[in-house]
């Protein structure tokens, strides 16, 4: 018989045993989403039952305020700008360990803290494994308003989709626009990586190329791990 597995469920197995790696006395960069929603929930546990003192540095609105709904200590990157370990969620994960991250807006300030960070821990369940970047996510990029129409002429290979939020344009923590790019499967990341670093108005991508270390993914019925 063939095993549905529930992705809810993988989410939560995936956010729970990350939640297990967590220190005492480490500063956490705390990703966004809805697996990450569920490493919050298990922190949050432990931080009640264990009295682990911890302090988290958020990636998003969001996930700020989900933190102070479950009790979870927060600080801010002007008062603990090196953390030991973020913990975040992604779109897609290859072989490399590189990512496109971006589906719920949040990739900027996801990036800044990944890099604030000793240790990236990225944590998915089994559908977001795939061979090569691009092959079932478009890719999201951050674009200054100002500059969005300029940007979206230079991409237009890439088909720059505005994205849309209940009839309005998405507006990110920021203040900026999400484009998402319809890249097919990315042959090469790092090239793709160079040319939208090097797109003025373009202020950050989903690609995250080189900066996870580690991968816990949710199989059928484990967590299977992943290192550099
Ligand atoms: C937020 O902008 C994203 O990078 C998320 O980390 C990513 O979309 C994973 O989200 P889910 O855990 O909700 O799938």
């Amino acid at each position: 018989m063939r095993v549905i597995v529930d992705r809810d469920e993988a989410k939560q197995r995936v956010g729970e045993a990350a939640a297990q790696r967590v220190e005492d006395g480490q500063r956490l960069g705390l990703g966004t989403g809805s697996t990450v929603a569920y490493l919050l929930d298990a922190l949050a546990k432990r931080v009640e039952d264990e009295d682990l003192d911890i302090v988290g540095v958020p990636t998003s609105e969001d996930t700020a305020q989900r933190c102070r709904s479950l009790g979870i200590p927060l600080s801010t990157l002007e008062k603990t700008p090196r953390l030991d370990v973020c913990i975040d969620g992604a779109d897609e994960v290859d072989p490399n360990l590189g990512l496109i991250k971006g589906g719920g807006g949040a990739l900027f300030r996801e990036k800044v803290v990944a890099s604030a960070s000793q240790k990236l821990i990225v944590i998915v369940d089994a559908k977001k494994r795939v061979e090569r970047l691009g092959e079932t996510f478009d890719l999201p990029v951050e674009v200054v308003e100002y500059a969005r129409p300029v940007v979206m002429e230079k991409l237009e290979d890439l088909s720059p989709a505005l994205r849309m939020s209940e009839g309005t344009p998405f507006v990110t923590d920021n203040d900026h626009r999400i484009l998402d790019l319809s890249t097919g499967p990315i042959e090469d990341p790092h090239a793709l990586a160079k040319r939208l670093d090097e797109t003025t108005g373009l202020l950050e991508h989903g690609l995250f190329l080189d900066m996870a270390d580690v991968c816990l993914t949710a199989t059928e019925t484990s967590v299977h791990e992943d290192t550099l």
